[in-house]
């Protein structure tokens, strides 16, 4: 678990640096501003704090967006759900709503707040406990402080806090805006309800293993007036083996995530599969470089760490290019601030 704790959130020196909005980069030092408006600048600050920006402008032009709003598939065939209430997905109509595979005649239920879309779902004797990095965020106290505290710390390690991250990620996903949009390992839902609200998508699934997440993105739901409940629905459902059908995902987004997912290969194969030619994978994640790289047995410990947690830590940018690579994604593009790095890759058209 400490290991969890340690890859999930790690520490920094000085507050993150301020990236302003989606179309220009900002670093701020006592009373200067830098601005940067080319997305292949590369700006470095006098102090520790690095913001680099390795994205020209989206090379994938606009092409067709599904709006489809049947897109749930079963996670055994990957044939598409029938789903059986009149609401369809809608946050409002999972609770008593059922889906049922006609290939395989099993039927998937909702059950108050979300579809369990484990292929596991509706065993009775059988279970089976995932990698402490996934079954650590499915105790009810770690899902409740997410949101309320723990998140906020990732700001330590260059993360730029949410709302900017949102900011960020959008300009990732100009070639798909109005389509449909997973947000895979959602937590407690910060970026699928900002996806949600912001209107940009046609349908936004918030997706999760761990089931109490998923009651948490419920409760923050409930709590808001006029969310657009009919813009999301919530899947719990492991990041391999994804209850989509193939080609049929305009957009990916995976925050602070990858470094959690027991076979980071296994999930971007996944993510890969699902994406439609076109479609976008965004993320972000912590990249241990720099100093980090110099740190003696290094190498060992990581690997040790990643064997006992189950999670994997990235110590270049290259590896997560690489990976993208070797699962068939293209156009790898990042944004850089200290630990922190945004990604995203393209499935080839
Ligand atoms: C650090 S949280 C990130 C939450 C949120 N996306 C964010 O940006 O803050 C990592 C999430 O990955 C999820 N996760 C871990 N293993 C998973 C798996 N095998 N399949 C799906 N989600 C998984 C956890 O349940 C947890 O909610």
């Amino acid at each position: 678990m400490a290991a969890v704790a340690i890859c999930s959130n790690l520490p920094g020196l000085t507050l993150a640096r301020q990236l302003r909005n989606s179309r220009s980069l900002v670093l701020r030092r006592p009373n200067k501003l830098f601005l940067r408006r080319a997305f292949t600048a590369k700006v470095r600050a006098l102090s520790t704090a690095v913001v680099e920006t390795k994205q020209p402008e989206p090379a994938v032009e606009e092409t067709n967006v599904s709006t489809s709003r049947n897109i749930l598939a079963c996670p055994i065939c990957y044939e598409q759900l029938s789903i059986d209430s009149d609401g369809g997905l809608t946050v409002d109509s999972i609770s008593g709503s059922s889906l049922l595979c006609n290939t395989c005649k099993k039927t998937y239920y909702g059950s108050e707040t979300h579809f369990e879309l484990t292929a596991s779902s509706g065993a009775k004797e059988y279970g089976e406990a995932k990698a402490p990095s996934t079954e650590f965020f499915r105790i009810p106290l770690i899902s409740y402080i997410y949101e309320r505290g723990w998140r906020q710390g990732f700001l330590f390690g260059g993360f730029p806090g949410p709302e900017k991250e949102f900011e960020l990620i959008k300009n990732y996903l100009k070639p798909v805006l109005g389509g449909n949009i997973i947000d895979a390992s959602c937590g407690s839902g910060l970026f699928a309800r900002l996806f949600a609200k912001s209107g940009l998508f046609s349908l936004v699934v918030a997706l999760d293993y761990s089931e109490n997440m998923l009651k948490e993105c419920y409760e923050f739901i409930k709590q808001e007036d006029n969310f657009p409940k009919e813009k999301l629905t919530l899947v719990r459902a492991d990041i391999s083996r994804l209850p989509f059908p193939s080609s049929s995902i305009d957009a990916i987004h995976a925050g602070a995530a990858i470094h959690c997912w027991p076979s980071p290969s296994a999930a971007v194969a996944e993510i890969s599969r699902v994406l439609r030619p076109g479609g976008v994978f965004v993320g972000t994640t912590y990249i241990l470089d720099g100093p980090f790289s110099f740190v003696p047995l290094l190498s060992p410990v990581t690997q040790n760490l990643t064997q006992i947690s189950g999670s994997h830590m990235f110590t270049s940018e290259g590896q997560l290019k690489d990976l993208f690579r070797a699962c068939g994604l293209v156009n790898f593009q990042c944004t850089r601030q200290r630990r922190f790095i945004m990604f995203s890759a393209t499935k080839p058209c």
